[in-house]
């Protein structure tokens, strides 16, 4: 370990340092807090505390009882009367690993035994004898109370004789501001608690947040009235509770969890653990999160994280770690603080979901119907678990929105799966050489022009299939696997077909030829062989696969289906009016527009022509009357993975009884169907109290409709 330079005055370079440091902390302090508008990632927050802490720890002699290690956080802000906290409210130290866990686990055993030895010898010690013991024996693993930690406000309530007095943030940790009529509006949060033996004085602690089925509604809102949207969850909650009119907290539906208690009555015996005084906290009414689990030892604690890690994507809220917390109180009052943080707690942070990097440039993709997408190269930025050097900027109205230029320092986030997003740009340190983003007026491929209609977000290529981009993602489209499915023919080798000019259009594929192949780069005999086998088995297909590959504007597979169903022959279908198509469940006039418009353009009945005289056939479909299957009229949405059914294997069946399978949940959604690993889709149904099904419950109802098989199904 690194010695401190202790009484070494610290060079002019390190004071210039340290200065620099606090005073870019006290004005990120002022955005996070006051404005409510943070400039900085929380990583790169942390990232700078840290530095100061270390110069600090290296240079005693320079620590100040002003500087920004010395204070719990915030600045109380104006606009709210202040509310004085008589047990201050801190924070807590983080670990990023369990290495880091590991260390703090042998600084709190090391502290507890010397602490106990030092007990020992002294005659008046009054700790029990349970917790000598756990903090005497090196052997002896602690217990521990395992949180989430939720990416929300602290708050502090005081209940005088059961009923609630005054809600407080915490402010600078000393003084926070009264929000007393804004947290009444939350609904979870009692007025009055339960039971007849709460103290005459209570004051719980915990978490105000926005649950993140109402966070993304809330943005969804903000979107469609071309309002700013919030970055995350923490800053609703945040810029909720300081509203100035409760009415507008209200409509928030933030929620609460309590995870500590301030101030109690004298008088008032609680029980001697963390946890079951949580427990006390419940029964008087007050929420606490059913994660909480008791563990031991820090690999209790390990195996906690690994699973609430594994679950975070399905938690209805957001978080960003896991707290640990001794959970004896007489080991935690022996152990007691250090300036802003208890020594007897610690938060496991995930790695970060946002961090800073550069915008060094701006494409635009072009996507299989056209659509224009502006994709942000990014400076390669780890987060979120992985190097992330691109970004969706989704659209034109987000560059405005955002109002971000090239070579601007921006936000970048990325959580779970979604693709990564450009959260703000930190305005502070534009240059001036900074540059404004064009969104092309033609299309970056083939020059045509480029049209935004009206009511769309997306710009699109008018070049159609005159566009090799619109070519190449048509291609990929159509032998994808859930379409006329060519096992081989990936990516990369459409892209080389096409700049071989080997093909022009999907019909193109079936009169390629071994010679032509073996030209291309990387190809062997065998592989080529391979795929030309692969070309020949996808000429056999359904009338719904080769709907689906034909790639018409927004008919998606279930679309593709349904018009198989309702067809008897392709030639019925394209020639097929808009009204007779919209009576088809599903298909409105947007789709039946795109369907007829598709269907009348020449190069698309050519295309379509060659496919049929490449012997492309599907057996005649037998029609059904849907209008009298068990689940007619019901939506139904799959998330998360399907162990023993594949999600199109489930989709397919749940068609096959009348149902219509959507890819997003409203609150039309009948059922959701959950498998592991899901996410938002979820959240949101259980937001909106629809009937969810795990996969078993899912097979069950299946085999009721005799459609699986006891074997078949697993
Ligand atoms: S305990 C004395 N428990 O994290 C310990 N804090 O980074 C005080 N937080 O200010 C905090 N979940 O806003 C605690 N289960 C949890 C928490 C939690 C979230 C927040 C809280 C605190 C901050 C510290």
């Amino acid at each position: 370990m690194k010695q401190p330079h202790d009484k070494l005055l610290a060079p002019a370079e390190i004071l210039q340092q340290v200065e620099q440091l606090r005073q870019s902390i006290d004005e990120h302090n002022y955005h996070y807090y006051v404005l409510d508008e943070p400039q900085i990632p929380d990583v790169e927050y942390d990232r700078l505390m840290r530095q100061l802490q270390q110069l600090e720890t290296d240079y005693p002699s320079l620590i100040t009882t002003e500087s920004p290690t010395q204070k719990v956080g915030g600045i109380a802000a104006t606009g709210f009367n202040k509310i004085e906290h008589q047990v201050p409210m801190l924070s807590l130290d983080n670990v990023f690993s369990s290495e880091e866990l590991k260390d703090f686990g042998q600084r709190v055993q090391q502290r507890l035994s010397i602490d106990s030895e030092l007990a020992d010898k002294t005659s008046g010690d009054s700790s029990s004898a349970a917790s000598k013991a756990a903090a005497k024996s090196d052997l002896t693993p602690l217990q521990f109370t395992c949180e989430p930690k939720l990416d929300g406000l602290a708050i502090s309530l005081i209940y005088k004789n059961g009923k609630l007095v005054t809600g407080a943030t915490r402010g600078d940790g000393k003084i926070g501001e009264d929000v007393t009529q804004n947290v009444r509006t939350i609904r979870n949060l009692p007025l009055q608690l339960r039971g007849e033996d709460c103290p005459e004085l209570l004051e719980v602690r915990g978490e105000i947040f926005i649950p993140k089925a109402e966070f993304e509604k809330l943005n969804a809102v903000a979107i469609s009235n071309q309002q700013k949207t919030f970055a995350n969850p923490r800053n609703v909650a945040a810029g909720s509770l300081r509203q100035l009119d409760p009415k507008v907290t209200a409509q928030r539906k933030l929620q609460l969890y309590c995870y500590a208690l301030g101030q109690i009555s004298d008088n008032y015996q609680l029980p001697a653990t963390h946890f079951q005084r949580l427990e006390k906290l419940r029964l008087w009414g007050l929420p606490v999160s059913a994660e909480i689990k008791t563990t031991t030892g820090i690999d209790g604690c390990l195996e906690y994280f690994e699973s609430i890690s594994e679950q975070r994507d399905k938690l209805p809220y957001e978080i960003d770690g896991v707290v640990y917390k001794i959970d004896n109180i007489e080991l935690q009052q022996r152990l007691g603080f250090v300036a802003k943080a208890p020594r007897w707690a610690i938060a496991h942070k995930f790695p970060a979901q946002e961090e800073i990097t550069k915008l060094l440039d701006v494409e635009f993709q072009v996507g299989r119907t056209g659509s224009i997408t502006p994709v942000a190269r990014l400076k390669p930025v780890f987060v979120g678990g992985v190097t992330v050097s691109n970004a969706t900027l989704h659209n034109q109205d987000e560059i405005e929105r955002l109002q971000v230029k090239v070579g601007d320092t921006v936000i970048v986030r990325r959580a779970g799966d979604v693709i990564p997003q450009i959260v703000s740009v930190v305005i502070n340190d534009r240059t001036e050489n900074c540059q404004d983003i064009l969104f092309p007026l033609r299309c970056p491929v083939c020059g045509s022009d480029i049209e935004r209609l009206a009511g769309e977000a997306k710009s699109r290529c008018t070049g159609g299939l005159f566009c090799a981009a619109q070519r190449v993602e048509s291609i990929k489209h159509f032998a994808s696997r859930k379409a006329i499915n060519i096992d081989g023919l990936g990516d990369k080798l459409v892209e080389q077909l096409v700049q071989a000019d080997m093909i022009d259009d999907v019909a193109d594929l079936y009169h390629l030829k071994l010679d032509n192949l073996l030209k291309l780069e990387r190809m062997a005999e065998k592989s080529a062989n391979n795929l030309l086998s692969a070309i020949e088995n996808s000429k056999q297909t359904s009338f719904a696969k080769f709907l689906y590959s034909l790639g018409i504007r927004e008919v998606g597979e279930a679309t593709a289906s349904a018009l198989a169903n309702c067809y008897d022959s392709l030639n019925d279908l394209m020639n097929a009016k808009t009204e007779n198509l919209q009576s088809i469940a599903d298909v409105g006039p947007i789709v039946a527009g795109h369907i007829v418009h598709f269907f009348s353009q020449p190069h698309n009945k050519e295309v379509i022509q060659k496919l049929l005289d490449a012997n492309i056939q599907w057996p005649t479909p037998s029609r059904v009357d849907t209008s009298q299957l068990p689940l007619t009229g019901q939506t139904w949405v799959l998330t998360g993975t399907l162990e023993r059914l594949s999600r199109s294997e489930g989709k397919a069946l749940l068609q096959s009884l009348g149902a219509k399978v959507s890819g997003s949940v409203s609150a039309k959604t009948t059922c959701v169907v959950a498998g592991p690993g899901a996410g938002s889709k979820l959240t949101k149904a259980q937001s909106l109290d629809i009937r969810i099904l795990d996969e078993d419950q899912f097979i069950t109802l299946l085999k009721e409709y005799n459609l699986l098989s006891e074997k078949g199904s697993g």
